[in-house]
């Protein structure tokens, strides 16, 4: 099984996903700048994937940028450089929650290794390279804990479906989404080695096209019956009778249940809704953010709208200078929602009260 993120011998190594499918390559990120740039132009992608990669990017980023100040700072010189790069990397993305996450948590990390120790004390390369150590063992256990993450929201995804289902997925949450596996697509995997016989839709998810460039590349090659379908043809696929259950990621959901996720989520869960179809939302709990209230609170990246009519087109699909609306994540309301797949467990409505006693477990 594939993983879009690879740390060896210090280095981090991401899957170029914007070159895919027609070319497999892996790429350094070296500092800062490359590591931003990586997750805002989707080299990297998928909330889980991003929150992995902006780990081990936050390490990368310190390294180099220590190095340029030959490693000669005290403790208080040292947080301030960890929150410039902090705040700096995830000013890349604004919606998938894991980036915020997973920097925290680094720093978290970085605090309790402080505890005790005075602000002007001057670092020596062996405190650092200490920091260094316990900095490696977070971003290892965040890219572990996701992994064992999918595999658990796998085997409770795989208790909602039969054998045989049709199934709808919308965007990419697979296992390049993640340190690996995936979350809605993990249990297509994992029926997938048992003998199910699953035929997957994948809405091919304009404009960036994770679904036709990623989706379908990963089911495809794994060997699982997939079927690429343009965005406005989900409703003609579940009046077919075609599906049985959609399954979709997430890249932030709110305390009372409505789950930001790619552009085009909401709509498919509407139709879902309209024609009896059960919807599933997959979502590890480092997706889940109690502290925005709802969907509404949530902020919604806007992207350049080359991306549009220009970006995987030969020649201008559109008039020179035309107007564009190019948001990337819409929100599904809780009320779409059949239920919540987390690694914890299978989450119903009432959602704010569920998740709460989920979260606390
Ligand atoms: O813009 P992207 O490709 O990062 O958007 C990805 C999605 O919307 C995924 O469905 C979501 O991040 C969940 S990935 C397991």
């Amino acid at each position: 099984m594939i993983s879009p993120i690879e740390y060896k011998a210090k280095k981090l190594y991401i899957l170029d996903q914007t070159l895919l499918p027609s070319e497999e390559r892996y790429i350094e990120l070296k500092c800062k700048e490359d590591v931003w740039e990586a997750i805002h132009s989707l080299r990297v992608r998928g909330a889980p994937a991003i929150g992995v990669a902006a780990a081990f990017g936050f390490l990368v980023s310190l390294r180099a940028e220590l190095k340029t100040l030959s490693f000669s700072v005290s403790v208080l010189e040292y947080l301030n450089l960890s929150k410039k790069i902090g705040d700096y990397l995830i000013s890349s993305r604004p919606t998938a929650v894991n980036l915020e996450w997973a920097i925290k948590r680094m720093q978290r990390r970085q605090e309790t290794e402080f505890e005790g120790i005075e602000r002007d004390y001057r670092l020596c390369i062996v405190a650092l390279s200490e920091l260094e150590t316990a900095l490696t063992e977070e971003a290892q256990a965040i890219m572990d804990e996701d992994i064992a993450s999918c595999k658990a929201m796998g085997e409770y995804g795989l208790s909602l479906l039969d054998k045989n289902m049709g199934i709808l997925t919308h965007c990419n949450a697979g296992t390049i989404a993640t340190a690996m596996y995936g979350t809605c697509l993990a249990p297509l995997y994992l029926g997938h080695e048992r003998g199910y016989d699953f035929k997957v839709f994948a809405d091919e998810t304009r404009p960036l096209l994770q679904g036709a460039r990623l989706t379908a590349w990963e089911l495809d090659k794994a060997g699982i019956d997939v079927t690429l379908i343009c965005d406005n043809m989900a409703s003609i696929v579940m009046k077919n009778g075609w599906i049985d259950a959609v399954v979709v990621g997430c890249d932030r959901l709110a305390a009372n249940g409505d789950g930001a996720n790619k552009i085009g989520t909401s709509g498919v869960a509407i139709l879902a809704k309209e024609y009896g179809i059960p919807f599933y939302m997959f979502v590890p709990t480092s997706t889940i953010d109690l502290e925005t209230e709802t969907g509404e609170d949530i902020q919604i990246e806007l992207r350049n709208g080359d991306e549009i009519y220009k970006m995987w087109y030969e020649k201008d699909m559109a008039p020179k200078g035309i107007k564009t609306y190019n948001p990337s994540f819409d929100v599904t309301r809780a009320e779409y929602i059949t239920a919540i797949v987390t690694e914890k467990g299978i989450v119903r409505p009432p959602y704010k009260e569920n998740l709460i006693r989920l979260m606390r477990k």
